[in-house]
């Protein structure tokens, strides 16, 4: 059966049996602090919770989906048999269900197993599963242990485990959670340790596959940490897609089967190399390239922060591996075709044109240093006496070539050497404050408004300048997001008296109507001669305004934000911000987009100038 046949079968079956089918949800969750989707129980959180009625929204207790998940914890392992980022999970869910009538422990095994066995035909003798031994105040699953063994496994085929392999969730810190029972497939003796012990979970070989967890959801975790009864009893079921793939299609890992082999047999193409002789390298190329379609499809662009530096990471490992492989550029664009043709039907966000784009970008800009920084870092090792680099060794390879600190970590790992990440971390919050204190003196920080008493007259004039283009910049950043989305956001800006730079997260080229109607609503805002202030609060309390801010930057407990608009709630622009700024928008005259152009990987920049300055501006 190919790949998509066993999604369509997974549906059928469930579908067949009541279940409501759900669309996988984006990778990008709803909830802020989560960072990515990496379960199928996500989007359902507050349903398991019993917050909101599964019957009012989905009309139906019982859901089946395939889910888009990415899993960096597991990151280091890419490579492996088992492991990847991006993946695939088929779930099925039975949601505040009574005992009585509806399913959870026996109704959820009992579909497991005809699934598995009754459907897809797998070899009920080579199952294994385990069970919730009993830990912190959670009694052991004596229930599943019995319907198990009701249902045919043998009791020797049985094992328990705690908290750290048979206990589910929450998400977060707290939530819903509970025991869970797998089912662990035997794959054989030629992937074995030998063990008397090897079974389920382990440590030392890949012969046991989990394939599926069931969990039992009665438990909510407290911000104590400890364990309550939930209101209400749920089931909560993932498949690992891929695994189960290579089982069925018996294929040593998911790289061998129809859901990433097109990738591979792509790179020995590009790279006039053997797969079996650089595994590693090849298969950290096809999960990354995938996992980046995925990321950019769902709206992630790479760059330095949370989700979105995940999405350079893995960009740039791929890259780096690319690199290894000695492939040459444009080697992206066919590899983002085969993930579009294997996917492109079931995830149909896959065909965006602009995601090869993207991809293309972080090449182009990380391709020309990779090379470089390489050289770099194998002449700072031939330096050490000590297998060691230093925090400021990674973060000058940071800086000057864009070496996340990990890529160094692992590309001295490879020599035996280890990198100070502590010492990065350091380093890299110092420099932060440096260029944090910087542009305060550049532009006027918290509690630098005074700055001008003693300037002189040309530099009266060109601090006026500076702000004046200081607030079009604050209206140039709000109107990008009514044209655009308000997933813009600022990455960064330069102000100088003759013109403003503003780079903000977007992954196109702007269109000229769009360009139109960005400096359009500036203009319209100055003409509206709408009053500029700032009310000073505290940081909390500024955020719930829903004031622009960065995400990380680290500010003081009371922050300024400035508003333009009559009053701080209507406001047509609300940002974080030391000022200084004109008192009403008409004295900023006029103002004219002169530039607009890509900045690095969906990243745009775009330069204005004060209309009055135009004929002599210099970018
Ligand atoms: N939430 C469980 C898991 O992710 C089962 O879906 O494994």
């Amino acid at each position: 059966m190919t790949a998509s046949q066993i999604r369509e079968t997974f549906f059928n079956f469930f579908q067949q049996r009541g279940h409501t089918i759900v669309p996988s949800s984006s990778l990008v969750p709803e909830d802020e602090t989560v960072l990515l989707t990496s379960a199928g129980m996500q989007q359902f959180v507050s349903y398991l919770s019993g917050q909101k009625d599964v019957l009012k929204d989905f009309g139906c207790r019982h859901l089946a989906s395939a889910q888009k998940c990415f899993r960096t914890s597991d990151i280091d392992q890419v490579g492996d048999n088992t492991h990847n980022t991006f993946f695939e999970m088929l779930g099925n869910w039975s949601i505040g269900e009574d005992s009585e009538r509806g399913y959870f422990k026996e109704g959820a095994i009992t579909l497991a197993l005809d699934f598995f066995v009754g459907t897809l035909g797998l070899d009920k003798t080579r199952f294994w599963v385990t069970i919730f031994k009993g830990e912190q105040g959670v009694p052991r699953d004596e229930i599943s242990l019995e319907i198990w063994q009701k249902q045919g496994i043998l009791k020797e085929r049985i094992r328990e485990f705690g908290i750290d392999d048979n206990f589910w969730g929450p998400v977060t810190k707290t939530g819903p959670c509970g025991p869970c029972s797998e089912i662990h497939y035997d794959r054989g003796e030629q992937y074995g340790c030998g063990s008397r012990d090897c079974g389920p979970n382990c440590k030392t070989c890949e012969r046991f596959v989990e394939l599926w967890n069931l969990v039992f959801m009665e438990y909510e975790k407290k911000g104590d940490g400890s364990y309550k009864k939930l209101s209400q009893r749920n089931v909560d079921t993932g498949i690992g897609f891929d695994r189960l793939v290579a089982v069925l299609q018996e294929k040593p890992s998911p790289y061998e089967t129809d859901l990433l082999w097109p990738l591979i047999q792509k790179i020995e193409e590009l790279s006039g190399k053997k797969y079996l002789e650089h595994k590693k390298t090849f298969r950290i190329i096809a999960d990354h390239m995938r996992g980046a379609v995925f990321l950019i499809a769902d709206g992630v662009r790479p760059s330095n922060l949370g989700r979105e530096y995940i999405a350079r990471r893995i960009l740039r490992r791929m890259i780096r591996a690319a690199y290894l492989l000695g492939m040459q550029k444009q080697w992206s664009t066919p590899l983002v075709s085969q993930v579009k043709s294997i996917y492109g039907d079931a995830y149909p966000e896959v065909k965006n044109s602009m995601i090869g784009e993207v991809i293309a970008e972080e090449q182009d800009i990380f391709s020309s240093t990779l090379a470089n920084g390489m050289r770099e870092l194998e002449r700072l090792m031939k330096t050490k006496t000590e297998k060691k680099l230093s925090g400021k060794d990674a973060f000058y390879l940071y800086e000057s070539f864009g070496f996340p600190v990990e890529l160094t970590g692992e590309i001295a790992a490879e020599k035996g050497f280890t990198v100070d990440t502590k010492g990065f971390q350091e380093a890299f919050s110092k420099h932060q404050e440096i260029s944090r204190k910087a542009t305060e003196r550049k532009f006027g920080g918290h509690g630098l408004l005074s700055a001008t008493g003693g300037l002189k007259a040309r530099d009266k004039e060109e601090l006026q300048k500076v702000t004046r283009l200081h607030t079009a910049t604050h209206l140039l950043h709000q109107a990008l997001r009514t044209v655009l989305g308000s997933q813009v956001k600022q990455m960064g800006s330069d102000i100088t008296p003759e013109r403003t730079r503003f780079d903000f997260n977007f992954s196109r080229k702007l269109t000229k109507d769009e360009l139109k109607l960005v400096e359009d609503l500036v203009n319209e805002k100055i003409e509206e001669d709408l009053p500029v202030h700032f009310v000073e609060m505290q940081k909390e309390e500024a955020e719930k305004t829903g004031a622009l801010h960065f995400f990380k930057e680290k500010y003081p407990d009371v922050v300024r934000v400035y508003y333009i608009g009559y009053d701080l709630e209507n406001a047509f622009s609300k940002e974080f911000c030391g000022g200084p700024h004109v008192k009403k928008t008409s004295e900023i005259g006029s103002v004219k987009i002169i530039k607009e152009e890509s900045s690095g990987a969906g990243v745009r920049r775009i330069r204005a100038v004060l209309k009055d300055d135009q004929e002599n501006c210099a970018v």
